[in-house]
């Protein structure tokens, strides 16, 4: 079977005569710490296997031409402003151009032909990786300088003033950082970062994808961010991290039940990032799937982004004995993450699938999560 990178190359070389350099980014994985992001927290994510590659060469004009193989689509488009292409796909990669551009660098067009194995709206951040891939890319083909922090930012802004989402930085970070056999425990307001090697013996992740497309454009994601920020304001803060439910409780008679719910899942998300951190310090698998379970529920009851597919896997998983699992990404649909006992596994696995399937209708899908490196230039 042709891998991804050939078959990009293949088209490349079908609609521009010639080849190009390859490069590719990665979708992730959080164990925990989810819409903390933006609150100035903890996020604890990994790149994954799959991915977007692109392959791409300077053409000498002022126009991107870019093919989406999986989409079937091309777009052209020149850089300026109102260039903007209306293709959804495409505006990424014009967004990533304009960001490029509007923090002072320079850079001619390019060909490009892309394809990816992230599927998309499942919480795994498709976005983000073709957002780096094609930030990465240019930024090695013109040998811009731009550091890689600065490149997850400009995907970040991508989403913001492009795409529509009010995004935090974790998607971007883990995409272009990742490290094969590591996660990463991200500060969001400091950016400092560390690698966890994360190899636990008798236990594996596996992603649940209930095929229930997430999609956070113009979703209530923007809104959860809205109640995060007006509960912070309130509290004389710039973000929530940091805040202690004595805190929120002393302005319970100032917000709205709903923003009081939002805020006070955020202040004990952020506790369970550092009690994970502890336990897998110590090697405490039982730790960390309870605070995932924890997790759940907070994203469920409080945060309100969970759906009723995503609480019958969970509830799944504590049914078969499945020592960690809860949604994973911006929710609204996609994926839980699963800490599973090896032994555990397969029952879980084949349980789950099969009475997901008989409720409604299609079968989720079961990805084994391999941790691996992000953006890179594909030798
Ligand atoms: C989406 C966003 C991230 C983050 C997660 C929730 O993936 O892009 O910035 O907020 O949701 O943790």
């Amino acid at each position: 079977m042709m891998t991804i990178r050939d078959r990009i190359s293949e088209k490349f070389k079908e609609l521009f005569s010639c080849s190009g350099t390859v490069y590719m980014s990665a979708g992730r994985i959080n164990l925990i710490g989810e819409h903390t992001d933006y609150n100035g927290g903890f996020v604890f994510p990994g790149a994954i296997d799959k991915g977007i590659w692109v392959e791409m060469k300077p053409n000498g004009g002022k126009n991107v031409r870019v093919y989406s193989l999986d989409f079937g689509e091309y777009s052209e488009f020149g850089m300026n402003e109102e260039d903007a292409p209306f293709r959804s796909w495409a505006r990424y990669v014009f967004g990533v151009c304009r960001e490029i551009i509007k923090r002072g660098y320079a850079f001619g067009g390019f060909d490009a032909v892309f394809a990816g194995d992230v599927p998309l709206g499942a919480g795994l951040s498709s976005s983000a990786a073709l957002e780096s891939a094609f930030g990465f890319g240019i930024n090695d083909m013109y040998s811009l300088g731009i550091s890689m922090f600065d490149l997850a930012l400009t995907g970040q802004a991508t989403e913001h003033n492009y795409c529509g989402v009010n995004c935090g930085i974790m998607d971007q970070f883990a995409s272009i950082f990742g490290k094969a056999g590591n996660l990463m425990r991200l500060d969001c307001m400091t950016l400092e970062y560390e690698y966890y090697p994360f190899k636990p013996r008798g236990y594996r992740l596996v992603l649940l994808d209930s095929a229930v497309k997430h999609e956070l454009v113009g979703s209530p994601y923007n809104k959860r961010r809205e109640s995060c920020e007006r509960v912070a304001a309130r509290l004389g803060r710039k973000f929530l991290r940091g805040a202690s439910m004595d805190e929120l409780d002393a302005v319970k008679a100032d917000i709205s039940e709903e923003d009081y719910r939002r805020a006070r899942y955020v202040i004990g998300e952020e506790k369970r990032v550092l009690t994970v951190c502890d336990a897998l310090n110590r090697g405490d698998y039982e730790t960390v799937g309870r605070m995932m379970y924890e997790t759940h529920r907070g994203m469920r009851d409080d945060y309100e982004v969970s759906c009723e597919e995503l609480d019958y896997l969970n509830d799944m998983a504590a049914e078969c004995g499945v020592t960690g699992s809860r949604i994973m990404g911006g929710g609204f649909g996609g994926c839980t993450i699963n800490l599973v006992k090896d032994n555990v596994y397969p029952v879980f696995t084949d349980k789950a699938v099969a009475s997901f399937e008989a409720r409604y209708g299609h079968a989720p899908k079961v990805y084994d999560v391999v941790i691996s490196d992000g953006a890179r230039r594909v030798e």
